[in-house]
């Protein structure tokens, strides 16, 4: 069996692939079964300080090309997320990344402190500043901001020991200065990316828009290559490890964009797709893919791209 380990900011991950945030909302027994299929890892879908509607229903449509969503963020609250979590963090068999979410900048900061306060405490906190589909109601992302994401940064640090990692958007003029800048500001990882757009479908028999939000992110097959571009450019401009997330539906797919620079590796919508048998089919493509190249460990292909 190839040694598919990886180590990221000091947790060791059994394999790279980890569930990307909001695929499976913050259930314990849902994350523990999808760590007994095969997962590397799990991310919980993004927390807010207090409850958060969303949006009206439907949410999401998808093809085979691509997948849309405009779930906007619904959640039950730190409360509700801390007494689930709570139950889950101790029994948990492969590391957890909490995701975090506020609409001011105050709120990122107090969550942080409320996880950073559990007795058991997850292993990584991700800071999602980059989510398309809610500019209606708290405006434009964090992420879109050199000083917003840096500020965002700073003040999560300041609050949690726990490593933290930003979620940026690939929906900015010039991602490299925003990974940069939170990077500055005390950010121990990046996440790129999250979903494009915000782009529409409409229905044209019924002339209504397919999403009840109109527009919703755009995620699958279609952003790979933009997820590969953003984590590629990333990767030359900070020295701290990424975790790449965007299209991926394939253990190839996953080498590749290791290669243009990620550590671990995101996996949202393939898992809609494949439901639970996508992680032990990735990782058996990615084992027999390094045994037939003769590469015994996974930290050398990291980056690999920009070797000469
Ligand atoms: C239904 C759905 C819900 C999502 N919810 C969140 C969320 O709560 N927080 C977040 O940071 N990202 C969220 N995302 C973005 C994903 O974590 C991921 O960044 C994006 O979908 C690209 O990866 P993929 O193509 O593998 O799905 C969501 C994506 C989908 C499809």
């Amino acid at each position: 069996m190839t040694n598919l380990e990886v180590d990221f900011c000091g947790v060791k991950f059994r394999n790279p692939l980890v569930l990307a945030s909001g695929i499976l909302g913050v259930t314990g027994a849902s994350f523990a079964r999808t760590v007994e299929k095969g997962a590397g890892g799990i991310t919980t879908k993004s927390i807010w300080k207090n409850p958060h509607p969303g949006h009206k229903n439907p949410t999401m449509f998808g093809n085979e090309h691509y997948f849309m969503n405009a779930v906007g963020l619904s959640d039950a609250g730190i409360k509700k997320a801390v007494s689930e979590l709570g139950d889950y963090i101790p029994k948990r068999k492969a590391p957890l990344i909490v995701n975090i979410v506020g609409g001011k900048k105050s709120e990122f900061g107090d969550i942080a402190e409320a996880i950073d306060d559990l007795s058991v405490k997850p292993d990584l906190l991700e800071v999602n500043i980059s989510c398309p589909n809610v500019e209606d109601e708290l405006g434009k992302p964090f992420a879109c901001s050199v000083s917003d994401a840096a500020e965002v940064t700073k003040l999560v640090r300041s609050k949690t020991q726990i490593p933290i990692i930003l979620k940026l958007s690939p929906n900015v003029e010039d991602i490299v200065s925003i990974a940069k800048s939170v990077e500055e500001a005390g950010a121990d990882g990046i996440c790129a990316i999250n979903t494009v757009g915000p782009g529409m479908r409409w229905n044209i028999d019924l002339r209504k828009p397919i999403l009840a939000n109109k527009v919703g992110g755009v995620s699958g097959p279609a952003i790979f290559p933009i997820a590969v571009k953003c984590v590629y450019d990333i990767y030359q401009a900070v020295k701290i490890p990424i975790i790449a997330t965007g299209g991926v539906c394939t253990g190839r797919d996953a080498l590749e964009i290791m290669m243009a620079g990620g550590t671990l590796v995101g996996v949202g919508t393939a898992v809609y797709y494949d439901g639970d048998d996508f992680w032990h089919k990735a990782t058996d493509e990615i084992s027999e893919w390094l045994k037939k190249e003769g590469i015994k460990n996974l930290s050398e292909i990291i980056g690999l791209f920009h070797k000469k």
